[in-house]
């Protein structure tokens, strides 16, 4: 029987603790698991026995909130790591090696842009950046494209690219999609997969955890993508039993070449676990997902349609907004709603400055997801490290804000953003 949503985030992936009856997911605050027998833990660790084995690969609240985010992705395999940026990190190195190339959105989270720079170029794999559009991302594929990675809605432009057409486009030049689907809510606003995307990331940091309190990342594969193209010699590569990833997958029902490589290299070899105490909170987050996002888009919504009135705002960025140059598209992607966050820009970076000075209830900080509404200013803090031609590029601008909205009553959000831009 296939559950809808709303009841998947609040059952998927667990199995009530035979010996606790605990109705909660238990915190199995544990290293290590006790062997049956010197037969048991060999055939554990020869990979002919499903099993827990050591905690940086093995534990099972883990695995109740991966379990449970797949369910809410339409996924056929992942793993949970210790942040976003692990799972992002340990995505393309699964997937990537030297001489390939891949294909960025350019308006892409800085962080990714860091891994992109530090990592993949110096390693010999090439990295473009092209608008999140079917022109420029067709411009930009070479032979040797290995994957083409876009955000469900970009930071802070909220520009929603067209995933079922350039799902198709990858398609057809056999190039796995990747979507960094934090914004898209675990599955809540878009489940990019079933728009025909190979893989999805999350920083579960967000709207996943919906309460500011722990880092998390997850990887979604959607099972579909052929891994034994020789443009993924790693897929071909042994491990230390002499067999390769393309092989263990033709074994294991719905994990393909890719999550497997992308647990051996993460968990395994990178130690980038989740820790059971933070899947914990993702389990509670996740339990009123759907209620916590569809108000916060219902209020952003209401909030991007009141700023516009005010006079000392030149400029609202929303795609539930038809001024927005994605409104259309986004209506095809999102589901629900448009999304948690807007941006806009005061009439001048004064008056941006009096806001982020002035707000009360709303806090100054940067991280986006939070039950608790945050405001921040691009500009000078998460796109500082760009040069001014980028960031005016990534939609920022010297006097743009950007609002993560809470779960606050909106007329107390109108009050306190009338509050801190009054006489500017
Ligand atoms: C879109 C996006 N992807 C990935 C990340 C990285 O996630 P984390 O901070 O959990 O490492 C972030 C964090 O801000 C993000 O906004």
């Amino acid at each position: 029987m296939t559950y809808r949503f709303e009841t998947l985030q609040v059952h998927a992936g667990q199995t009530v603790d035979p010996s606790s009856r605990a109705r909660a997911v238990p915190i199995y605050a544990t290293s290590s698991y006790v062997f049956d027998s010197a037969e048991h833990a060999a055939a554990l660790f020869a990979g002919e026995l499903e099993g827990n084995q050591y905690g940086r690969m093995h534990n099972p609240t883990v695995a109740a909130f991966t379990e449970r985010l797949l369910a809410l992705e339409a996924g056929s395999a992942g793993l949970a790591l210790s942040s976003g940026q692990a799972a992002s990190t340990t995505a393309l190195l699964a997937l990537a090696s030297p001489g390939a190339q891949i294909v960025f959105s350019n308006e892409l989270f800085g962080g990714t842009f860091s891994i992109a720079r530090k990592i993949l170029e110096p390693w010999g794999c090439g990295v473009s950046t092209a608008a999140p559009t079917m022109e420029a991302i067709t411009d930009a594929v070479q032979d040797n494209t290995v994957a083409v990675w876009l955000e469900t809605i970009a930071n802070p432009s909220c520009t929603v690219p067209d995933l079922a057409a350039i799902a198709a486009l990858c398609q057809e030049r056999q190039i796995p999609l990747i979507v960094d689907n934090t914004w898209g809510c675990g599955g809540y606003l878009c489940q990019p997969l079933t728009h025909g995307a190979d893989i999805v990331i999350h920083s579960a940091t967000k709207w996943i955890g919906g309460h500011g309190s722990f880092i998390g990342g997850a990887i979604i594969d959607g099972g579909g993508f052929d891994w034994a193209n020789a443009k993924f010699p790693a897929m071909q590569s042994l491990d230390s039993r002499g067999r390769s990833y393309l092989t263990r997958a033709e074994k294991k029902p719905g994990q393909t070449a890719f999550s497997l490589r992308a647990y051996d290299l993460g968990l395994f070899t990178m130690g980038m676990t989740l820790s059971p105490y933070a899947a914990f909170l993702g389990l509670q987050g996740l339990e009123t997902l759907s209620l916590r996002v569809q108000r916060q888009c219902d209020t952003a919504l209401e909030l991007a349609q009141w700023l516009e009135q005010q006079d000392a705002v030149k400029r609202v960025i929303y795609p539930g907004l038809p001024s927005h140059p994605s409104h259309e598209t986004a209506k095809k992607m999102l589901r629900h709603g448009f999304g948690a966050v807007l941006s806009f820009e005061a009439k001048d970076t004064a008056t941006a400055r009096q806001f982020l000075d002035r707000v009360e209830l709303a806090s100054h900080l940067a991280n986006i997801g939070d039950a608790k509404t945050v405001v921040i200013n691009p500009w000078t803090t998460t796109h500082a490290s760009l040069n001014d031609e980028a960031k005016r590029e990534a939609g920022v601008s010297p006097e743009l804000i950007r609002v993560s909205v809470g779960l606050e009553d909106p007329a107390d959000l109108r009050l306190d953003f009338a509050r801190a831009l009054q006489g500017a």
